[in-house]
């Protein structure tokens, strides 16, 4: 069998005298959306910034197609791949829609030796993902600060799939949405995972990961302490997981 997409062995976190992160194991695969849930402070952003290069882990590591990677920032991880969508999405209002898409990349040709941004082309590469997702926003040259809550999270995804992103992680993405909006978003979910991309999705919200997640890792304490496949699990038993009522967490929690 081919190896995971990605694969964390043994991450640890620590910072300070803090252990936000301790000994998680995780596997990634393509075409799959992961939920991860836990209560706050359980350490499910700080595992994804390690994953996105943003923190260096105090311990263990990180497998790409089973190969180490070593990612020293988020520039290193989205070069292999790894596109982290933050909940504050740094989207810049008055920029539209494609010049947010190619912030920092934008495409250029020389004439006569001056650069000149290629906005043709770039209009036409956005059209073309805003259709991939059918995110029914006709006009990629529109200001961002133009669009609602659920259509700037398409623009992120966008972003996300400009830079040929194998994993695309979410922190949050519904959590400031209206029930329509939040409806479109988890499709666009699905419709990025459907194309054999891997899909990382922190959510607090248990109907949305029923809803979407092929799998589902319940994080506590900054351990992992279970992982379903959604089918094989409900919603009570995640709660009960993510408060620690669940026997096997109460046993765990139980050893010295
Ligand atoms: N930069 C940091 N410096 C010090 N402590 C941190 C830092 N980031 C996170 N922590 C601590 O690490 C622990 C895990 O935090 P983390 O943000 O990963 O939780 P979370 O599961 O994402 O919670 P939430 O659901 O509230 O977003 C918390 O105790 C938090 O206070
Ligand atoms: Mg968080």
């Amino acid at each position: 069998m081919a190896p995971p997409l990605i694969e964390a062995r043994n991450i640890s976190k620590r910072f300070g005298a803090l252990q936000a992160l301790s000994d998680v194991n995780l596997e990634i695969r393509a075409g799959e959306v992961l939920a991860l849930l836990g209560d706050n402070g359980a350490g499910k952003s700080t595992f994804i910034k390690v994953l996105s290069g943003a923190h260096p882990a105090t311990g263990g590591e990180i497998l790409i197609d089973g190969q180490a990677a070593v990612f020293a920032s988020p520039q290193d991880a989205a070069e292999a791949g790894i596109a982290t969508i933050f909940q504050e999405l740094a989207l810049s209002e008055n920029l539209s829609i494609a010049e947010n898409v190619f912030l920092g990349r934008e495409l250029t040709r020389r004439v006569l030796g001056v650069p000149f941004l290629r906005r043709r082309d770039m209009k036409r590469k956005v059209a073309g993902l805003l259709a991939e997702l059918e995110a029914h926003i006709s006009d990629a040259e529109a200001p961002v600060g133009s669009l609602s809550g659920g259509q700037r999270q398409a623009v992120a995804i966008c972003r996300a799939l400009n830079l040929d992103a194998r994993l695309v992680i979410m922190d949050e993405p519904t959590a400031a949405l209206a029930v329509a909006e939040t409806r479109k978003v988890l499709q666009l979910v699905r419709r990025l995972a459907d194309s054999g991309r891997a899909v990382v999705l922190i959510s607090h919200n248990m109907h949305d990961v029923f809803e979407v997640a092929d799998r589902i890792a319940v994080f506590r304490r900054g351990r992992k302490i279970a992982e379903r496949d959604r089918a094989a699990t409900d919603p009570e038993e995640i709660v009960s997981f993510i408060t620690g009522a669940h026997p096997d967490v109460r046993a765990l929690e139980m050893r010295p």
